[in-house]
Order: structure tokens, then C-alpha cells, then sequence
């Protein structure tokens, strides 16, 4: 990266960049150290003191050294760019600058991640990958946080910690670590179809990217657009590789988490050494409002695709990464992306599964990051001013000078003072409904889009597909729950539910509840079926 290239946000982090090459070691007060080796005694034989202020010092800073590590997630690997959008043709339908001025360099912040791992974990498991991106615009931090594959497993929020248990290692034993040959995922599954779908996508290859630079990403929920009239537009947000996309295969996969557990890191962060800028494509999938019911799925439900037959993808820019942090954990691990971080000019929607998101990323990094001040740590500040009657609480950096920190307030030359029509204005949805524990009937279908999928993959795809459930399936030691599953997809494909059940040693299936409307499976030669190496 040249000089030229240094984003707004690269002088802002100047501030915090400490450069300790040629320095004397001192303690957090500054003290010069004379000796770092040996700690104070009483005689050279003797016990340590206490007034050994540098020993004491230095074990508790090593002492507290560990923060918790993200709840899901958790094993990430991120890098600084921009976004540059291509022209302004979305000025009509949004006021977000960032995506409508040609030219404007927006500086960005992504991180990538497995979902299920620990922060120690293998990076090419099968498994979601995150692809959360904090856009530093001028009017503020928008995120957008999505991951690697377009649908997710549940459609309400409240399902969330029952599915991330069901996910993560057992409690009784803490087995398996990241790895989706497990009872207690596949007893959700079978227990919840609406899975089916996501369990499709994560059975095929996409949950095995060769490189993050090769990867899709999707903001997944339908967001909305909305203009300087106040009129809103759906709109579903896509990443796409410049470099294309790629997958390793299964047995690949297990000997490189043996031999290299970074390997997806090492790629990003070498590429990124070398100069090998990785890039995608900002695509938006677009819906009037008025067509919000025109799909035979619901645009809010989290579960569904909107098929780009229906409707096309639309160009808007491209993402460029091309720093490396300086350092990992002030970086990558304190990043903290939010689902409710939007700027003017997008907006939510009513889809469930993102009203539970926008309580639950906000609550975690409270615990997470140590208190409400964590939008202060350098990579989450915006470029954006900042200024409100927030005070005080751990970790306060900011000095707000003054005596008045309410408002309105008449002292102090008065204080940050709202925009009145200029700041960020809610959509003004008309919202009419009796508080109700209940889904709408429009959320029902759990198969449809899963055969669709099935349908769209080519013999090799459908052979890995096939080998990846009989591999994880057959895995679960409780029958009943490889039954369940294989019922499910006997509604996505008849002959896939038969061709898992004879791979596992189950009964096969009868006719599904209803004919399975794809085209009819040739005889796969299942000559993929992966080696077993458990
Ligand atoms: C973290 C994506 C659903 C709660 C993340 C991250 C991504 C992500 C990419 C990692 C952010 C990072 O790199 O720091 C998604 C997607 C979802 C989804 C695409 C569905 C479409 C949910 C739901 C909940 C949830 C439904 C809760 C109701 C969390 C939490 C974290 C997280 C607590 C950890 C955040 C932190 O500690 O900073 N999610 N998620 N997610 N997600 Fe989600």
C-alpha cells in the first residue's frame, strides 16, 4: 500500500500506534526497568518482596490477559480496505453516500470466521463462515454482517442459544470440538425442518472454502433501502469473488486442519503481504415495496433465497483488501461488529431473525469488550465525530469537556444538540397487530427451496452432498435421530433420502408427503465417499 492509499480511518489509527523498536523498557507508569529476569528478593537465595512493583505489575497484566472469546464466531482472521462504489445509480433509491458517490473511498474493516470453533480451532472445518464488514463512512459505522452462505438454519432469534447449543461441543464433555458429526446438531435438525434448507448448503462444498479470497458473502436478511422521500426498497446484499469461487475437498480439508490449522489465515495474510489484494463484487437484489408479496416464500423469512431468475443481481461496487492489523487481538479480536450499526439510508425489516440479532450483538459485547465503552477502542471508532451526553463507565477514553452531560442544557455554550430532520430517521412502517407467540403460515414452508437447491447442483456436487451427510450422519449414535433426519430429506428429494439411509445403515424411506418436484437423480457413483477418518 502506498502513501496515497491511506484511508482516513489508517490516520485516525496513527493516534493509537506505538512504535517500541530502539525504546527502553519502562512499567505501565513509565519507570524505567533495570532488570526484567530476575524479581526482588530477600538475600539471593530468598523469598520475592512485595515491594517488587515491576514483578507484581507485569504478572497481573499477564494474569488478565485473556478476554471472553466470542460466543459463536469465535476463530476469526480479518484485514483493513475500502469500498468504492461504481456510479450513483442507487441514488434514488437510497441516501447512504457511501453506496451512490462514484469515486468515494469508504475505509472497511472485514473479518472472517468459522462459527462453531473455538478462537484455537482448525480453520478448514465444515462449517458457516462469517463475513462481517464494518464500513467506515462519513456519516457513521455502517456493518454489514452476514456470512458465506445466503440462508441461516432458524428463522425466529429466540431459537438462537437452543441452536448454538445444539452446535457447539457437549457440556457434559466437551466433545466435538468444531465439527458437525454430532448428536446434538442433528437432533435439532431433525426436531426443527426449518434447517433443512442451510443443512443443504452446509452438507455441500461451500462449507469448505479453499480461501476467504474465494468465498461469496451475503448479508442474508432482506434489509431495506430508503431514499430522501422516505420511500424504502428491499434489498438483499451479496459479496462475490473477483477470484471466484472455490472449495477444497472433503479429504483435503482433514489433512490440512492437520497440517495447517491457519490455512485460511496464513492465505489471507500472505496474499495480503504480497500484495495479491483480494476483491469482491457488491451486488444488491432489489424488491419494491409493493412487490413484498409477490414470492410464494416471505422476503422476512431468513430461511429462503430470492432465486436471481426472479430477481437479477445489480452491480454497486467493489471491496478491496489490502492492510494487514498490526496487531491481532486490538484489531481482529476487539472488533465488534453490529447488525444495528446503520447509517441514513438503510433500514431493517420485520424478518424475526434479525429483531433478534439487533438486541443480541450489542448485549454480548458489553460482557465481551468490558462495558459500554468499547466503541471507543480504535478499530471500532468511527471516522464520523461523535459526540452525545454519554459519561463515564470502565474504560473511559475521552475526555468530554464541561459541566452540563444532559440535554437540553443551557450552560456550557449548550451541547451536542439533535439534527432535526438531518440525522438518522427511522423507516415509518405502519405496524398493526395484536401481540401474538406465533408464526405467520407465509414462514411454513421448510423444503421447497431445499429442493431447488439439490436441483441446481451438478452430479459431483450432489456425490459430495451425499457423502457429507453419510459421513456426519452416520456418525450420531442415536438411530432415531438419523430416522428424523433422513424424513426430512425425503421432503427435499426421495432418492437423496435413500441414498443417505443406505450410506448409514438406516431404513430407507417411502414416498415423501409430497412428489419431490426435481428432476429425477441419476445413479450417483458415490465414488467421493470420503475416507473415514475418525
Ligand atoms: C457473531 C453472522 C445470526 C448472535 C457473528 C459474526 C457473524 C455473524 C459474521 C462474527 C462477527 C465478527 O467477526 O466479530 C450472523 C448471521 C446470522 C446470525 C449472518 C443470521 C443471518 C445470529 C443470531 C444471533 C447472533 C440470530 C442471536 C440472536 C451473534 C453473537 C455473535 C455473533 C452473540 C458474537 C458477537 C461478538 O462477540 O462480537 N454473527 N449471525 N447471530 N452473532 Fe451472529
Amino acid at each position: 500500500m502506498t502513501s496515497d492509499d491511506r484511508t482516513a480511518k489508517d490516520r485516525q489509527l496513527d493516534a493509537a500506534r506505538v512504535d517500541k523498536r530502539d525504546s527502553v523498557l519502562t512499567t505501565d507508569q513509565g519507570i524505567p526497568v533495570d532488570d526484567t529476569d530476575n524479581s526482588l528478593k530477600a538475600g539471593e537465595r530468598g523469598p520475592t518482596i512485595m515491594d517488587d512493583f515491576h514483578f507484581r505489575e507485569k504478572v497481573t497484566h499477564f494474569d488478565h490477559e485473556r478476554i471472553p472469546e466470542r460466543v459463536v464466531h469465535a476463530r476469526g482472521s480479518g484485514a483493513y480496505g475500502y469500498f468504492e462504489p461504481y456510479d450513483d445509480s442507487l441514488a434514488t433509491l437510497t441516501k447512504a453516500r457511501f453506496l451512490t458517490t462514484p469515486g468515494l473511498r469508504t475505509p472497511v474493516f472485514v473479518r472472517f470466521s468459522t462459527v462453531a470453533g473455538s478462537r484455537g480451532s482448525a480453520d478448514t472445518v465444515r462449517d458457516v463462515r462469517g463475513f462481517a464488514t464494518k464500513f467506515y463512512t462519513e456519516e457513521g459505522n455502517y456493518d454489514l454482517v452476514g456470512n458465506n452462505m445466503p440462508v441461516f438454519f432458524i428463522q425466529d432469534g429466540v431459537k438462537f442459544p437452543d441452536f448454538v447449543h445444539a452446535v457447539k461441543p457437549e457440556p457434559d464433555n466437551e466433545i466435538p470440538q468444531a465439527s458437525s458429526a454430532h448428536d446434538t446438531l442433528w437432533d435439532f435438525v431433525q426436531l426443527q425442518p426449518e434447517t433443512t434448507h442451510m443443512m443443504m448448503w452446509l452438507m455441500s462444498d461451500r462449507a469448505l472454502p479453499r480461501s476467504f479470497r474465494m468465498m461469496q458473502g451475503f448479508g442474508v436478511h432482506t434489509f431495506r433501502l430508503v431514499n430522501e422521500e422516505g420511500v424504502g426498497t428491499f434489498v438483499k446484499f451479496h459479496w462475490t469473488p473477483k477470484l471466484g469461487k472455490r472449495s477444497l475437498v472433503w479429504d483435503e480439508t482433514q489433512k490440512i486442519a492437520g497440517k495447517d490449522p491457519d490455512f485460511n489465515r496464513r492465505d489471507l495474510w500472505e496474499s495480503i503481504e504480497m500484495g495479491a489484494y483480494p476483491e469482491w463484487e457488491l451486488g444488491v437484489q432489489l424488491v419494491p415495496e409493493e412487490d413484498e408479496f409477490a414470492f410464494d416464500f416471505d422476503l422476512l423469512d431468513a430461511t429462503k433465497i430470492i432465486p436471481e431468475e426472479r430477481v437479477p443481481l445489480r452491480p454497486v461496487g467493489r471491496l478491496v483488501l489490502n492492510r494487514n492489523p498490526d496487531n491481532f487481538f486490538a484489531e481482529t479480536e476487539q472488533v465488534a461488529f453490529h447488525l444495528a450499526n446503520v447509517v441514513p439510508g438503510i433500514d431493517f425489516t420485520n424478518d424475526p431473525l434479525l429483531q433478534g440479532r439487533l438486541f443480541s450483538y450489542l448485549d454480548t459485547q458489553l460482557i465481551r469488550l468490558g462495558g459500554p465503552n468499547f466503541p471507543q477502542i480504535p478499530v471500532n471508532r468511527p471516522i464520523a465525530a461523535v459526540h452525545n451526553y454519554h459519561r463515564d463507565a470502565y474504560h473511559q477514553m475521552r475526555i468530554d469537556k464541561g459541566e452540563a452531560a444532559y440535554h437540553p442544557n443551557s450552560l456550557d455554550g449548550g451541547g451536542p444538540t439533535p439534527a432535526d430532520g438531518a440525522g438518522y430517521q427511522h423507516y415509518q412502517e405502519k405496524v398493526d397487530g395484536w401481540k401474538i407467540k406465533k408464526r405467520s403460515e407465509s414462514f411454513a414452508d421448510h423444503y421447497g427451496q431445499a429442493t431447488l437447491f439439490w436441483n441446481s447442483m451438478s452430479d459431483w456436487e450432489r456425490e459430495h452432498i451425499v457423502a457429507a451427510f453419510r459421513f456426519e450422519l452416520g456418525k450420531v449414535k442415536a438411530r432415531h435421530v438419523q430416522e428424523g433426519v433422513v424424513r426430512n430429506l425425503n421432503e427435499v428429494d426421495h432418492d437423496l433420502a435413500v441414498l443417505v439411509a443406505e450410506g448409514i445403515g438406516v431404513e430407507p424411506p417411502g414416498a415423501p408427503s409430497r412428489p419431490n418436484h426435481g428432476r429425477s437423480s441419476p445413479a450417483l457413483s458415490m465414488d467421493h465417499e470420503p475416507a473415514d477418518t475418525i
